[in-house]
This record gives structure tokens, sequence and C-alpha cells, in this order.
């Protein structure tokens, strides 16, 4: 039986935002599919992580070090580790991500700053970074107002790509679904949802 982490990141009602739709049908479709996994719901609008920073970076380079740790660097680097375990625990990890001005929800950005942990999710060699979370995997449920994936505003997605990046780093199998220019197309708004959302539920009963 797996392990299943489901990552929010928006606190928009799903009836005005698409990602949280695609977080709704892939839920629920998946619960239906694999009623014997453990599910996990990690929503970083509620579940308040402080911006990653000195003290965390602090904390995680002297614990590596078997350095003594001061009482807040101890605080900071149990909170790292809980995320870190949580992720590296989870058998595959379901990430919903709006693109809101160009980029990923900053909750998200921080919380990939959490895991991204030298020894714990991948490590440096030689060659460059190795991922430690190998066979891990990883699913993006992105929605976007514009077109991204081809075209003019290619260069400017900086939600999916750099996710796609990190956890493709992380050594883990990463896979994108996109519902894109339901805003820039008005009259084909509702068919490029329908179609979308379909997709979401298939994917996910297989996933
Ligand atoms: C604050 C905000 C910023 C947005 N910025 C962009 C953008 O840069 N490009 C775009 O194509 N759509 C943009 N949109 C539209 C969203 O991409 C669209 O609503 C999509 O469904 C993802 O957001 P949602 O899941 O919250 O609906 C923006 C929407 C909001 C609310």
């Amino acid at each position: 039986m797996a392990n299943v982490l489901f990552i929010k990141a928006n606190d928009r009602p799903s009836e005005q935002a698409v990602s949280v739709q695609m977080y709704d049908a892939f839920l629920d479709s998946y619960k239906s599919n694999h009623a014997g996994d453990t599910v996990t719901e990690l929503d970083l609008y509620t579940e308040i992580l402080p911006f990653y920073g000195n003290t965390a970076m602090t904390a995680m380079f002297k614990g590596a070090q078997g350095m003594e740790l001061t009482a807040d660097e101890q605080e900071a680097a149990d909170r790292v580790n809980q995320y870190v375990n949580q992720f590296l625990e989870a058998d595959k990890v379901v990430i919903t991500v709006p693109l809101w001005n160009y980029a990923a929800p900053a909750p998200l950005i921080n919380y990939v700053a959490y895991i991204a942990q030298a020894g714990k999710t991948f490590r440096y060699t030689a060659n460059g970074p190795e991922g430690l979370a190998k066979g891990k995997k990883v699913v993006l449920l992105s929605a976007r107002g514009g077109v991204y994936s081809e075209g003019p505003m290619a260069d400017f997605e900086a939600a999916v790509r750099p996710l796609k990046g990190a956890f493709g780093l992380f050594g883990a199998d990463v896979q994108e679904l996109v519902i894109e220019g339901h805003n820039q197309f008005r009259d084909r708004s509702a068919d490029i949802l329908r179609e979308g959302l379909d997709n979401v539920k298939a994917v996910a009963a297989d996933f």
C-alpha cells in the first residue's frame, strides 16, 4: 500500500480556482481507485512554514557537521527535518501549482527550500548533484490562464519549469498535468476545463 502526499498551494475558493479544482478532482479519483493507500494532505496556506532563512540554513549546516545547535537552531532543524522526512516517506507526491504572476505561489517556493537538503534529497558528487529520492513519483497539477506550453510566453513560465527541475534533481519521476488558456480563449474556456479535468481524473486513477 502506497503512502501519498498531496500538497496544496492555493487558498482561493475552488469555484474560482482551476488548480484547486484539479487538486480536488485528482484527490477524489485517486482515493476511489486506491482505497488502501495512506493519503496525507499538506495545505501550505494553513500550515505556515516560516521563510527559509539564516537560522534554518545554519542549523542544517551545523547539524550535518555534528556541531551543537542553539535552541532556535534546533527548533528550525526539527521543522526542516519534519518536512524532509514527510517528503521522503511518500511513495507518490501530488502538487497543485497555479501560475500567479508568472510564478508559483510563495509558500510552495519556500517549501521547496525546506526539502532541498544536501545529504537527504540530493547529494553533491564530482559529476554534479545526484538525487536521493529515486523511484518517487511526483505529479505537478498546474493551471494558467494564458498559453505557456509554446509560443511567445513559453520563456516566462516560472512555476512548473523550476519545480520540474527541483524534483527531477531530487531523482523523482516528474509528470506535469496542465490546464492552460482558459482565460485567454474565453469562448473555449468551458471545453478546456472539462477536457483538462477529465484528463486529471484519468491520470489519478492510474497514478
Ligand atoms: C494573482 C493572480 C495572478 C495571475 N497571474 C497570471 C499570469 O501571470 N499568467 C497567466 O496566464 N495567468 C495568470 N493568472 C490566471 C491564473 O493562471 C488562472 O486563474 C489559473 O487558473 C491558475 O490560478 P487558479 O488556480 O488560482 O485559478 C493569475 C491569476 C491570479 C489570481
